[in-house]
C-alpha cells in the first residue's frame, strides 16, 4: 500500500468527494448533502495518497454521547486493499478521544461486504429500519443499524 495522508475535509474538497461518492453509490449523495453537512458541522475527514488524490472518506455526526458514521466510502480503483480497515481505525481512534460512548450506522441490508467489514470490526446488528433507503425502480430498501460501544 502507498503512504497516504489523513486530515479533515471542508467545503474546497467537496468535487473530489462527489468524484468517489458517484462512482460507488448507486443513490450517491449531492453536493448539497455534503454542504448541508458541512454546514451542520458534521466532521468529513479522507485518506489522501502522496500525489494528494482523495482515496477514500467518512461522515460523522455527533448526536449527544453518541456517533453517527453517515458516508464511509473508498473509491473504487482503490477497494480490496486495506483501506476500509484503515479508515475505520482513523475513525474510532478519533472518537475515542472524544466523550462518545458508541458510533451508530445504517447499512443496506444488501450491502453485504459492507456490513462484513462492520462485524468483524466489532459492529453489531441492533435493529433494522424499514424501508429507508431509496432503491432501484422506485422501491425502497431496508437499513440494518448497527452499534459499536467504545
Ligand atoms: C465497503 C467499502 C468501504 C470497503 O472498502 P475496501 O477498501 O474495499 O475494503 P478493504 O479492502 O479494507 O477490505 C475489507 C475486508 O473486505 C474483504 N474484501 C476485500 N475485497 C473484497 C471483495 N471484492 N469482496 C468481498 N470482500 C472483500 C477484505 O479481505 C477485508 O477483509 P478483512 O477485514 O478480514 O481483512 C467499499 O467497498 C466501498 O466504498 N463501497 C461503496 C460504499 C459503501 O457501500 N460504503 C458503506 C456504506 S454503509
Amino acid at each position: 500500500m502507498n503512504a497516504y495522508s489523513f486530515c479533515k475535509l471542508g467545503y474546497a474538497d467537496v468535487d473530489q468527494l462527489l468524484q468517489i461518492e458517484e462512482q460507488v453509490y448507486s443513490h450517491p449523495w449531492t453536493r448539497g448533502n455534503f454542504h448541508d453537512s458541512l454546514y451542520s458541522a458534521h466532521e468529513i475527514f479522507g485518506l489522501r495518497d502522496n500525489k494528494q488524490e482523495l482515496v477514500a472518506y467518512f461522515v460523522l455526526m455527533p448526536v449527544v454521547d453518541e456517533i453517527h458514521l453517515l458516508n464511509f466510502a473508498v473509491s473504487a480503483c482503490m477497494q480490496g486493499q486495506g483501506y476500509a480497515r484503515i479508515l475505520l481505525d482513523k475513525m474510532s481512534s478519533y472518537v475515542r478521544e472524544k466523550p462518545f460512548s458508541s458510533i451508530l450506522l445504517e447499512v443496506r441490508v444488501s450491502n453485504q461486504r459492507a456490513i462484513e467489514i462492520y462485524q468483524r470490526y466489532g459492529f453489531t446488528e441492533i435493529g433494522r429500519r424499514k424501508l429507508y433507503y431509496p432503491a432501484a425502480n422506485n422501491s425502497r430498501e431496508d437499513a440494518i443499524v448497527m452499534r459499536m460501544d467504545l
